[in-house]
Parts: C-alpha cells; sequence; structure tokens
C-alpha cells in the first residue's frame, strides 16, 4: 500500500519534500496553459463520460491549444477502467503521441496516469503495474484540467484504478507521474452535480483524518494546516453543497481539495490510510462511489482504533469541533463527526447500502489478497479489527 507508512517516532519525522506541479489557479486560467506544452507535443485529450461536452469545458480546452496536433479520447469512467484505460493506450502508441491532457475528476486523471505509465511500460503485461507494484522507469508527460475537487490527484503522482473482470481496485503511484501542471478554475464547478459536490468534501475531509487523525508526534505545523482545512470544509461545505453556486466558495472548496492530498500534511507525520484502503473494497465489490464508502468506514474506524488514536481524537474535538477536553468522549467526536456528515446528505451505515454481515467475509477477502492485513499508522488494523469496523458501521 503506497500511502500506509509505519512509524512510530514521537517527534516530527524526517521528510524530504518535492512537488513540482505547476498550479494555475483562478478564472480562465486556461488561456495560460499553451506555454508549459512543448511547441511539437502530440497531445491527447482525455476525458470522461461526456460532462466537459455538456458544459463547455471542451470547447475552451480546444480553444486554448488551438495550434497543436490534438486527439481525443473520452469514455473514461468514475471509477477508471482497466480495459478502457488499455484502448487509449493503443492510440497513444499508434499515434506517437507525447502529451496527455486530462480534462475531468480524479477518474479521468488517475486513468491517465496509468495511460502514461501503461504505455511506456517494457516489461510485459501493464496490469502488473497495479497488481505487483511494478515500478516503472518511464512515463509520457501529463497535465490536467480539474473539473471536480474531491481526489486531489491533480497535485499528487498516486492513481486508483478498477478491474471489474477481477472485481479489483488498486492504487500505484511514481513520482515520473506528477502533472505537469493543473488547472484548477472554480467557475468549471458550477454544473457539479450535487453527488458530486457531496463526495467532494467528504473525500478531502477523510484524506485530511487520514494524515492526522494518528498519534501525536509534535508536528504542529502539520497538525494546524490539517485543522484549517477540516475547520475550512465545516465552514463552507454545506454552503457548497445545499446552495447555489457562489464563486469564493468553489474557490475555498477546491483549494482544500487539491491541499488535502498534495503531500504537505504528510510530510514529518504518521498517516493511516486504513479507511481508503477498506473503502476501495467495498467500491470494489459493491460499485459504491469512493466518497461514500469512506463516510461509512471513518466513524467505524475512530470507534474501533479509539485506543491508538485518542490524544489526537482530543485536539480534532476541541480544534474542529470546540468539544473542551473535560466534555470529551469518543462517542461525542464520533457522532459529532457524524453529524456533520449527515447535514451534508450523506449516509454512513453498510445496511443504508444493503451490505449486511454475510458480505464482510468477502470484503475482508479482497483486502487481504491472501497476505495478512496490517494497515493504519502503527500496523494494528489487522483482520479482526476490520471485521469490528465494518460490524461498528453495519
Ligand atoms: O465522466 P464525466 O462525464 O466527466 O462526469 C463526471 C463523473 O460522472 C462528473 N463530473 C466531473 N466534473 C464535472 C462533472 N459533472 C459535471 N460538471 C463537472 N465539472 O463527476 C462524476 C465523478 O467523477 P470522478 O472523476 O469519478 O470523481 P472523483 O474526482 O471523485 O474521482 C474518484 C476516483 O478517484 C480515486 C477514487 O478511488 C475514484 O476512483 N481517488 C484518487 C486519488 C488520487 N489519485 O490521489 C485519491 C482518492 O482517495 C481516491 O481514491
Ligand atoms: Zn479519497
Amino acid at each position: 500500500k503506497i500511502f500506509t507508512i509505519f512509524g512510530k517516532s514521537k517527534n516530527m519525522h524526517s521528510f524530504e519534500y518535492h512537488n513540482p506541479v505547476r498550479i494555475f489557479f483562478g478564472k480562465n486560467t486556461i488561456s495560460k496553459i499553451s506555454k508549459f506544452i512543448p511547441i511539437n507535443a502530440k497531445i491527447l485529450i482525455t476525458y470522461g463520460g461526456g460532462s466537459i461536452l455538456k458544459n463547455g469545458i471542451l470547447k475552451q480546452v480546444q480553444l486554448a491549444l488551438s495550434s497543436f496536433t490534438v486527439f481525443e479520447f473520452g469514455g473514461i469512467e468514475a471509477n477508471p477502467e482497466y480495459e478502457t484505460l488499455i484502448k487509449a493506450v493503443e492510440i497513444v502508441k499508434s499515434e506517437n503521441i507525447d502529451f496527455l491532457l486530462a480534462v475531468g475528476g480524479g477518474s479521468v486523471l488517475d486513468g491517465t496516469k496509468f495511460i502514461s505509465a501503461a504505455a511506456k511500460y517494457q516489461n510485459g503485461d501493464p496490469w502488473d503495474i497495479l497488481s505487483k507494484n511494478d515500478r516503472i522507469k518511464d512515463s509520457i508527460a501529463l497535465a490536467s484540467i480539474m473539473t471536480l475537487p474531491a481526489t486531489g490527484s491533480e497535485m499528487n503522482p498516486y492513481a486508483v484504478i478498477s478491474r471489474r473482470e477481477y472485481k479489483q481496485k488498486l492504487a500505484f503511484g511514481d513520482p515520473l507521474l506528477f502533472p505537469k501542471f493543473s488547472v484548477l478554475d472554480p467557475l468549471f464547478l458550477k454544473s457539479l452535480p450535487k453527488t458530486q459536490r457531496i463526495n467532494g468534501v467528504i473525500d478531502t475531509f477523510i484524506h485530511v483524518l487520514e494524515q492526522y487523525l494518528t498519534y501525536p508526534n509534535q508536528a504542529e505545523v502539520q497538525d494546524r494546516w490539517a485543522e484549517g482545512i477540516l475547520l475550512t470544509l465545516r465552514q463552507y461545505g454545506p454552503q457548497y453543497v445545499h446552495q447555489e453556486y457562489d464563486y469564493d466558495v468553489a474557490a475555498n472548496i477546491m483549494w482544500s481539495a487539491t491541499s488535502a492530498l498534495n503531500g504537505l500534511l504528510s510530510i514529518g507525520v504518521p498517516s493511516d490510510w486504513a479507511t481508503h484502503a477498506i473503502g476501495h473494497e467495498i467500491t470494489a465489490l459493491f460499485g459504491l462511489d469512493h466518497a461514500q464508502t469512506l463516510a461509512i468506514i471513518m466513524p467505524g474506524m475512530m470507534q474501533i482504533m479509539q485506543d491508538q488514536k485518542r490524544d489526537k481524537l482530543k485536539r480534532y474535538a476541541k480544534n474542529v469541533f470546540d468539544i473542551s477536553e473535560d466534555d470529551f468522549t469518543v462517542e461525542k467526536i464520533i457522532k459529532a463527526t457524524e453529524n456533520f456528515f449527515h447535514a451534508l446528505d450523506i449516509k454512513t451505515r453498510l445496511s443504508d447500502y444493503q451490505i449486511y454481515e454475510d458480505d464482510f467475509k468477502r470484503i475482508v477477502k479482497n483486502l487481504a489478497k491472501g497476505k495478512e492485513i496490517k494497515l493504519g499508522e502503527t500496523g494494528q488494523v489487522n483482520e479482526k479489527e476490520v471485521y469490528a469496523i465494518l460490524r461498528a458501521q453495519s
């Protein structure tokens, strides 16, 4: 699991940080991109199910790229599908594409990262990049126009790819897959349906918690950054989800999503990522949206791992939900978190999606992949804990 770093040091961990992604943030910043693509590049625009045709974003991209040779590949699904991406790899090879421009949400960008890696993969079956975590040695340059704030993929080198035939959803990452640039124009969020706005707030909130709700190690700056994003999501999340589009709200949500998973929150601190690991299996087996799985699992994680997380749960309760140390109980902070989720119209029980005790074995088996389960910031989320978390949220 690329995200999981085990560590027990109670001091700030040593780190090296390098993030090469150029961000163009703001209204109409798409006009700047042509200067950052090699003049003779053969570009493949990749996109999803067609939202960019309806909201006019594709037209803006075509205009910005009018001096380039451009091909297009649409149809990348939510939870991008391996079989589809392999078709794009064929086009990249046959047309000698040397620049990929993902226009869409996290799925389109993640899919494009895989296309980038697979098109240069010389080691046999590109599925091995995911299933065996085979390191890649080369990639095709890629960049993104982000139309959905949620995953943070626009400023990180990770991707999550699904193969429905095998009921698998697997993550991989490599520094070669950092986007060259990402355009974050909050105006592009006007056309987002409510479900995607909900998903974006939840995914971002959980990304922060996965890097914050562990154990304290004197990393005050990182903790304050994390709390800053959580408070911003509390402040703007409900308005973003329930009310008419507002530029400032969209801008703050968009920058929160990028800031939550561009590496800054995780440097020097332990990370968890067990909620994501379990959530990915629930998507693979039952097709729930990524964020829907996270909203279910995180409250269970807080409950079952409360002994390991107690100090940080206290701090989170105080600094994010105004629950004083004297008033603190684990139940209260879980309730406060769930109330926040419910207020965003997202559910927190497996039974809300018709997933019951009988299904838990499959989830655990898929998660284990024939090995011992060892997740969380100290590797203490094992098979027993996963069952307990699923039961707590049944
Ligand atoms: O496909 P189109 O037609 O473009 O429609 C999409 C899609 O149906 C629509 N959409 C996107 N922008 C829109 C819009 N509709 C109207 N207006 C717009 N401006 O939204 C739908 C969902 O898109 P998707 O890309 O699937 O959502 P999201 O950005 O939440 O990405 C989810 C995927 O990212 C992975 C998840 O596992 C999931 O596969 N993740 C990637 C991470 C990373 N690379 O670092 C980390 C995350 O934790 C996450 O695991
Ligand atoms: Zn996520």
